[in-house]
């Protein structure tokens, strides 16, 4: 992948997302590009995408480990108008657009565990890490970063049991160029929806279409206390709906929280 046929491929698949296209041979962390261009004034829709990450990052502190010439590791600049607890479903919005992608070009069988990790055969190929940058109670800048197992055919063993790559599933490697035209393409319509009403109203029934964890029973890992229930699907505030034993339906909100079946991953 070299950056004139990324932006090949995004300007095909895009109207206006990532016209500004930064790519790197190799950085810290995409993520950590973004804020610091987000801070200097980089315009809404600005994309860093990197061949390899030295200091990738994933949710609750953990490492994103970033071969080299392998993956897909993008961040993109969102400015949205709305309240800072709007803008978290943000990462339901990317979930779908990855979703959408993979379904488009028939990477076999994949699907969203709630909130956000894309998951083929029962193993996660793309996580989603959001940020937001605040000035005082409104927000300054959203940076969503995706970080998608392409055409890795190797992982440590502590992962990998629960990881896999595109191209493992699918015997045969995959034009990470393309994939990310294709992500920015349904991400932008999906973010269209997403700014008529500030949440997920419009764009709910297609999540929950991708949703593996729908009427599956789930162990939800609140650190208040673990529970188990059966999954109902996401609301427009891309809550997950628990129905609990006793009949009690929870509405769980990602922030620390996250779900596993009971039987395994997803
Ligand atoms: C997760 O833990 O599931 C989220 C992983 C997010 C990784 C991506 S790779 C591109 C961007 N830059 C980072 O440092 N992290 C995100």
């Amino acid at each position: 992948m070299d950056r004139e046929k990324l932006a090949g491929q995004i300007e095909k698949s895009t109207t206006w997302l990532a016209r500004n296209l930064f790519f790197y041979e190799k950085t810290g962390s995409t993520n950590d590009d973004i804020k610091q261009m987000a801070n200097e004034g980089a315009s809404n829709g600005t994309l860093v995408v990197a061949d390899r990450q030295t200091a990738g990052r994933g949710r609750r502190g953990r490492t994103w480990i970033s071969p080299k010439g392998e993956s897909v590791y993008m961040s993109l600049l969102l400015r949205p108008k709305c309240m800072p607890n709007q803008a978290s479903a943000l990462t339901l919005v990317m979930a779908l657009a990855v979703a959408e992608a993979m379904e488009e070009l028939a990477y076999g069988k994949s699907g969203i565990k709630w909130p956000n990790d894309i998951v083929m055969n029962g193993k996660k190929i793309c996580g989603i890490l959001t940020e937001m940058g605040l000035e005082q109670t409104t927000i300054d800048y959203v940076v969503i970063g995706v970080g998608i197992n392409v055409n890795q055919s190797f992982f440590d063993e502590e992962i990998a049991t629960t990881a896999t790559s595109i191209a493992l599933e699918l015997g045969k490697k995959i034009s990470r160029a393309e994939l990310i035209g294709r992500i920015l393409h349904y991400f932008e319509k999906e973010y269209a929806e997403f700014e008529k009403t500030y949440d997920l109203t419009s764009i709910v029934e297609r999540y929950n279409q991708h949703l593996l964890n729908r009427d599956r029973q789930v162990r939800v890992l609140d650190p208040k206390g673990e529970y188990e229930g059966f999954a109902l699907g996401v609301n427009s505030q891309g809550e997950l709906m628990v129905k609990c034993q006793n009949d009690e339906i929870v509405h769980v909100y990602a922030g620390e929280v996250s779900v596993r079946g009971i039987y395994g991953y997803v």
